[in-house]
């Protein structure tokens, strides 16, 4: 695990946006995974001012709400277009993003999985995270093998939500998100996370034990992940300087 700690969240967003333009470089027809919130906004908008080009580039959403109309304003489907895909020359029939109205959910979620298969699996999952630790809305004991699924919300994810929506009751309770197995196959994760409201998640899924109540905890296990913070995030954790040094002493052939 990479941890590169920056001084704000916009400092944040350009080494994220550095780097993920270099994968779309690298890999012209690269597969996405992306996430919604607050979080990747900066990021978004960095990416669409740099004019890269996805023709090729395949994308697939971590998570949707269920019950909400596709062009609901606070359905993922309607921030995605709006915060990113009508702002580049992506090809709609690339894009994918789970349907929250599918008659036959559990149906909808394995066609979710065999899509991402047949494109070739995940190159690079961007992930953000909720204050109890959530990736996609893999709530707090979620398997961590689990797949595209339903899940229920917690009240605190609901809670945090609600500044989205009119009141707390407004929020779906239920959603389709990819599982903590699916996460675990894309091949690179980037973890953004900026705020002091993320700092105690955010230390306990880079320094504490891996375990469902902290779903980002799993990805201590992936192989190639990077965690773009803010000083405010990273403020819980434990070996911040170790982290900072570590990257101020990259060598050049390992900076992207
Ligand atoms: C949301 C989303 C997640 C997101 C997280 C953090 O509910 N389902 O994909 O990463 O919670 O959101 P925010 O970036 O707004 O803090």
């Amino acid at each position: 695990m990479e941890v590169i700690i920056q001084p704000t969240p916009e400092e944040a967003a350009d080494v994220a946006a550095q780097f993920v333009a270099g994968v779309l470089e690298k890999k012209p027809d690269a597969v996405l995974g992306l996430a919604t919130g607050n979080t990747p906004l900066g990021l978004y908008r960095r990416l669409i001012a740099m004019k890269l080009d996805w023709k090729k580039v395949t994308t697939f959403n971590i998570d949707e709400y269920v019950g909400l109309a596709p062009d609901h304003p606070q359905s993922y489907r309607a921030f995605m277009w709006a915060n990113l895909f009508r702002h580049v020359n992506i090809a709609k029939e690339n894009v994918h993003i789970p349907d929250g109205n599918a008659k036959n959910i559990p149906e909808f979620c394995t066609e979710y999985e065999q899509r991402i298969k047949d494109a070739g699996g995940i190159d690079l999952q961007i992930l953000g995270i909720g204050s109890n630790g959530h990736i996609g809305f893999n709530e707090p004991t979620s398997s961590l093998t689990s797949r595209t699924r339903i899940k229920t919300l917690t009240e605190q994810t609901r809670n945090d939500n609600a500044r989205f929506f009119r009141n707390e009751a407004e929020v779906p309770l239920h959603v389709v998100t990819m599982g903590i197995g699916t996460i675990m196959e894309a091949r690179q994760n980037l973890l953004l996370a900026f705020g002091s409201s993320k700092a105690r998640a955010v230390a306990m899924a880079i320094e504490g034990s891996i375990t469902s109540l902290n779903p980002a905890s799993a990805l201590q296990m992936h192989p190639d992940v990077k965690v773009c913070l803010d000083d405010a995030a990273a403020q819980d954790l434990q070996w911040k300087q170790y982290y900072q040094s570590t990257y101020q002493n990259k060598p050049d052939w390992q900076r992207f």
